[in-house]
């Protein structure tokens, strides 16, 4: 027995309602409900059904080695976790111009180069547009073979004639299956796709990368569980003025997460930053006041970057705050803890925060940059030269330390900063680095007023 139902389901964040509502009951959003044929299910007829799949103990399971392939960009192998996994679905997904669809033909580029067969398949871009990226970029993108197709059916027929190794599939929101009735990009099509795309590489041992466009809000597009189904799910991200762009993983089930990429976007196409922290570094306004370097982690990197704050004296009506690349609330919590422990108040000053080259401080080893970089604009002093601020702030005032820190300060050691401004709890010693040990923030305050 069967039975055909539908549901209405959110846009936004995939949550099912029995019947249509104008608001989803689940994130909120407006209008965000549609109704979704879902596909013939049986029933359950609770009868015994034996499984074709052995019991094991898992040490009787032989792991055999993951089997990587290098796309020949090593930002991307080292992002993937060391190369594209045979079988796995990958989603990319960032902002419309960022540069997805250049990262992924010079990745096919160099796996077709290294023998692999790619098929890249857009309904993005029609193949004359295609030819003139390739054509920007030299190498070998040329020998790339491209399919203007977006019945997801014949992508992977064609996938399957030619015999391809990796499939490229650009975007999940254009293509759709005549399994379904809805457009493309429709929730239920972009998640029918996904699983069919993952049943297509796990059955056929070919690696799928797809593309994702992102929301307003910066989440890819389509129901959260798009983001569910997949192995691997990439960020492309860079401030859009700055030719820097930064490759991040939120989830890998074949890697850590949290490892960071850096690209530059040059005329002929993405360039490994293989030195990121001396690139942002570089545009620093070192010796003007306002601007502190603090060293964060970005997986098992450290990575130098510079906070800039302007705290400039206010209008009528509330001061501003206005941070990009920080958590406003974190913000909040440090002007707090500035004025309560340290007497330094930014009660009638407009405050602005910016972290260079799109990079986000999402540690609370930061604080103390942050911290550092208020107090310099404030008293419109600058902060010590080759100076490095490292450490979280208590909500007592109170300077604590932080991990990674042996690798943070040899990083800043390498660039030529010779003093670095810590916890007074910090043990870690450096070559070259001078610790200034701070038991609380107010010591901060004093440090750099003298
Ligand atoms: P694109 O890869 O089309 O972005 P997405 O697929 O994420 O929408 O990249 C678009 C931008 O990159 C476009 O503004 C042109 C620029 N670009 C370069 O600067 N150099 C290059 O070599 C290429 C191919 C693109
Ligand atoms: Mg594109």
């Amino acid at each position: 027995m069967a039975r055909v139902r539908s549901v209405w389901r959110c846009t936004e964040c995939g949550h099912d309602h029995p019947k249509w509502v104008g608001r989803c009951e689940a994130c909120g959003e407006w209008n965000s409900v549609a109704e979704e044929p879902l596909a013939v299910t049986p029933v359950r007829t609770g009868g015994a059904v034996a499984s074709g799949a052995p019991i094991i103990r898992l040490r009787d399971v032989t792991a055999a080695r993951l089997e990587r392939w290098s796309t020949g960009l090593a930002e991307l192998d080292f992002v993937l976790g060391g190369g594209i996994v045979p079988g796995s679905m990958t989603l990319i997904g960032g902002e419309p111009g960022i540069g997805k669809s250049t990262l992924l033909l010079q990745a096919a580029a160099r796996l077709e180069a290294g023998g692999r067969a790619v098929l890249y398949a857009s309904g993005e871009e029609s193949a004359e547009q295609l030819r003139l990226r390739a054509d920007r970029l030299g190498d070998v993108a040329g020998d790339v073979r491209v399919i203007g197709e977006t019945r997801l059916e014949s992508v992977l027929q064609a996938a399957r004639a030619m015999d391809a190794s990796v499939l490229v599939l650009d975007s999940i929101q254009t293509v759709y299956t005549d399994a379904l009735e809805s457009a493309a990009g429709n929730v239920g099509q972009v998640r029918e796709c996904a699983g069919r795309l993952m049943r297509f590489a796990k059955d056929t041992g070919v690696a799928v990368i797809v593309v994702g466009h992102v929301t307003k809000g910066g989440s890819i597009a389509g129901p959260k569980t798009l983001e569910h189904i997949v192995d691997t799910v990439l960020y492309f991200e860079g401030e859009a003025a700055l030719d820097y762009r930064l490759l991040r993983a939120t989830k890998n089930r074949f890697g850590s997460v949290d490892e960071l990429g850096v690209f530059q976007m040059t005329e002929n196409g993405l360039v490994a930053v293989s030195n990121p922290s001396a690139v942002f570094l570089a545009a620093r306004a070192a010796g003007t006041a306002g601007s502190a370097v603090t060293a964060l982690m970005e997986g098992t990197r450290p990575v130098l970057v510079e906070v800039q704050a302007l705290a400039a004296p206010s209008g009528y009506g509330t001061p501003q705050r206005v941070a990009t690349g920080l958590d406003p609330k974190r913000l909040a919590v440090i002007l707090a803890v500035l004025e309560r422990r340290a007497g330094a108040s930014f009660a009638t000053r407009d405050v602005f925060i910016q972290v260079t080259a799109g990079v986000r401080l999402n540690e609370p080893g930061a604080d103390l940059a942050v911290a550092a970089a208020l107090l310099s604009s404030m008293h419109d002093r600058a902060t010590p030269a080759n100076a490095l601020f490292i450490g979280e702030l208590g909500l007592g005032g109170e300077v604590r330390p932080i991990g990674g820190l042996e690798r943070r300060l040899n990083e800043a050691a390498r660039l030529g900063f010779v003093q670095a401004y810590g916890s007074a709890l910090a043990t870690v010693r450096v070559a070259g680095m001078q610790h200034r040990g701070l038991g609380h923030v107010e010591e901060l305050v004093r440090a750099l007023a003298a």
